[in-house]
C-alpha cells in the first residue's frame, strides 16, 4: 500500500474503471503532471484497444478485465462505468481486495449506497461519492463537514442539468418543449432517450442520496414521486412570469415535523424570481439546503458534464491522498424513514378551454366541493377562443386534494388539451 513513506506521502496508484466522458476527463487531470501523489496506474474498460490514446503515459495498463484491477498494486479505484451493475459488484470486490474506491455513479449509490459504506466501514476503506450529486457542486462534503454542526431539515434543488437547460430555453424564446430536447440533444446536454432526465428519475436517485447524507434518511429510492417537466409548455412562463415566478424541475426533501419520516418529491413547480432555486441558468445545478440553526445555504454550479465531474472525482482522490489508505470511521446518524407524498403549497392550474359561458362557475364548484379556495384567475388576451389558456391558482392545499380535484375537472368537456397542473414554491417561507 503506498501513501505514507518515512513522513512523507508516496504515490497514490488510481485504477481508473470506465474511460467514457467523466473518465477521459478524470484522465486528463491526472496526466497534466501537477496531480503528484495521485498516478493513474491502470485504465479499464470493455474493449479497451478501442478507448487507447496517445496522452496517457506508457507505464499505465489497458486492460479490459477488471479482475485485473482487483490483483494489481491501485491503491483507489474510480469507478465511471454508470448503471446498477456490474458497477455495485466491482465496487463491492474492490472495497473487499483493500482498495478505497470514488464512484460517480448516482444510481448505485441511491440503491446501494448504504450497503457498499458499510462494506467500506468494515474494510476501513474509503467510499467516496461526491461526483454522484449536482457534479462539480461540492455538496456531500459540505453538509458532511462543513454544515455538520447544524440539524438539516429541508433540501431543495435543481438536480438535473438537462431540465434546467430546457426549461430555461423554453423561458427564453417561448420554444416548445420538443424544440428545447432537440437543442439539448444537439448540445449534448441530453441522451437519446431523455426519460430519466425528463422524466425525473435521475434527480430522484440524487435527491435520495441527498437525504441519507444530508437529512440523516435514508428512504427507497423508488418512493419519491416523480411527475415529469413533459407537460410544461412555453405560455406556462407567460402565467409563471405574472406571478413573480419562473419554473425549475425542484427535487425537494424535508424532515416531517417530531418525526423520522420525510416528504420528498421530484416535479416542475413554480419557484418565486427571488429564489437561489430560479437563479440556475442553463445547465447548472443549485442546491439549498435548510438548516435548523444556520436556515439557508445555497450552492450552484455545473452539476454535470465532464469537466466539472471529474473536478469533484478528482478531489475525492485528494481528499483519501491527504487521509492515508486507512479510513476513519465516520459517525452519522441515518434512520430508515418513509416518504409521505403531500405537502402543503399554493397550486398552479392551466386550462387551455374552447370557451363557452360557465367554465369558471363549473371549476369554482368542483374546487369548492374539495374544500379549496382560488387565489387568482389569469388570462392573457389575443388566445383563439377554440384553444385559450388561463389559469386559476390556489391558495395553500395539500397536493392530494389538488389532485383530486384536477381528476374530476379532467372530466370536463372544455379541454382543448389536458390540463396542467404545479405546485408553487412558497414565496417567503424558505427562499425570501
Ligand atoms: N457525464 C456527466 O456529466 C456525469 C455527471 C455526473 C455523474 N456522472 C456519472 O458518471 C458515470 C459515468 O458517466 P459518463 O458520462 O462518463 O458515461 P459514458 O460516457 O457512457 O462512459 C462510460 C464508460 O464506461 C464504459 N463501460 C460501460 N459499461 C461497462 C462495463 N460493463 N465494463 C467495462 N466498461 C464499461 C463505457 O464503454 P463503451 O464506450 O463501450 O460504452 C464507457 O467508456 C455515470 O455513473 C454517470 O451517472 C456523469
Amino acid at each position: 500500500m503506498a501513501f505514507f513513506l518515512n513522513g512523507s506521502i508516496s504515490l497514490v496508484r488510481v485504477a481508473l474503471v470506465g474511460f467514457g466522458t467523466v473518465g477521459q476527463s478524470v484522465a486528463r487531470f491526472l496526466c497534466d503532471g501537477a496531480r503528484r501523489p495521485l498516478a493513474l496506474s491502470h485504465v479499464c474498460n470493455r474493449r479497451v484497444e478501442r478507448k487507447v490514446v496517445d496522452w496517457v503515459p506508457p507505464t499505465v495498463t489497458w486492460t479490459s478485465d477488471f479482475e485485473d484491477v482487483l490483483r494489481s498494486d491501485a491503491d483507489v479505484v474510480v469507478e465511471v462505468i454508470g448503471g446498477l451493475e456490474p458497477a455495485g459488484d466491482w465496487i463491492r470486490r474492490a472495497l473487499e481486495a483493500g482498495k478505497s474506491v470514488v464512484t460517480a455513479n448516482k444510481q448505485v449509490m441511491a440503491h446501494m449506497g448504504s450497503d457498499l459504506l458499510q462494506t467500506a466501514a468494515e474494510q476501513e476503506r474509503h467510499l467516496l461519492f461526491e461526483a454522484a450529486v449536482a457534479g462539480g457542486i461540492p455538496i456531500i462534503r459540505s453538509v458532511r463537514e462543513g454544515l455538520a454542526g447544524d440539524r438539516l431539515r429541508r433540501v431543495l434543488g435543481v438536480l438535473n442539468g438537462t431540465c434546467n437547460y430546457m426549461l430555461t430555453r423554453m423561458e427564453a424564446d417561448r420554444v416548445s418543449f420538443d424544440e428545447a430536447l432537440r437543442e439539448a440533444q444537439e448540445c449534448g446536454y441530453a441522451e437519446a432517450d431523455p426519460t430519466a432526465d425528463v422524466d425525473g428519475g435521475d434527480a430522484q436517485a440524487k435527491l435520495a442520496i441527498l437525504s441519507a447524507v444530508g437529512l440523516g434518511r435514508r428512504i427507497a429510492t423508488g418512493t419519491i414521486p416523480l411527475r415529469s417537466i413533459r407537460p410544461v409548455e412555453a405560455v406556462d412562463f407567460t402565467y409563471a412570469r405574472r406571478l413573480g415566478c419562473t419554473i425549475r424541475q425542484v427535487s425537494r426533501a424535508e424532515v416531517l415535523d417530531g418525526g423520522a419520516d420525510v416528504t420528498a418529491s421530484v416535479q416542475p413547480m413554480l419557484v418565486p424570481l427571488t429564489s437561489p432555486l430560479a437563479r440556475a441558468e442553463g445547465s447548472q445545478n443549485v442546491v439549498i439546503v435548510d438548516g435548523a440553526y444556520g436556515g439557508e445555504t445555497a450552492f450552484r454550479g455545473f452539476g454535470a458534464g465532464g469537466e466539472p465531474t471529474a473536478v469533484a472525482v478528482v478531489s475525492d482522490l485528494e481528499a483519501i491522498a491527504r487521509a492515508g489508505p486507512i479510513a476513519p470511521r465516520r459517525w452519522q446518524r441515518t434512520e430508515d424513514a418513509r416518504v409521505a407524498v403531500d405537502f402543503e403549497a399554493p397550486q398552479y392550474m392551466r386550462f387551455v378551454i374552447v370557451d363557452r359561458p360557465g367554465i369558471i362557475a363549473s371549476l369554482a364548484e368542483v374546487f369548492l366541493r374539495h374544500g379549496l379556495n382560488i387565489d387568482s384567475v389569469l388570462q392573457e388576451p389575443d388566445w383563439p377562443k377554440s384553444a385559450l389558456p388561463f389559469v386559476v391558482t390556489l391558495e395553500p392545499c395539500g397536493s392530494g386534494a389538488a389532485q383530486a380535484a384536477l381528476a374530476e375537472i379532467e372530466a370536463f368537456d372544455f379541454h382543448a388539451r389536458p390540463p396542467v397542473w404545479m405546485p408553487i414554491l412558497p414565496r417567503g417561507e424558505r427562499c425570501p
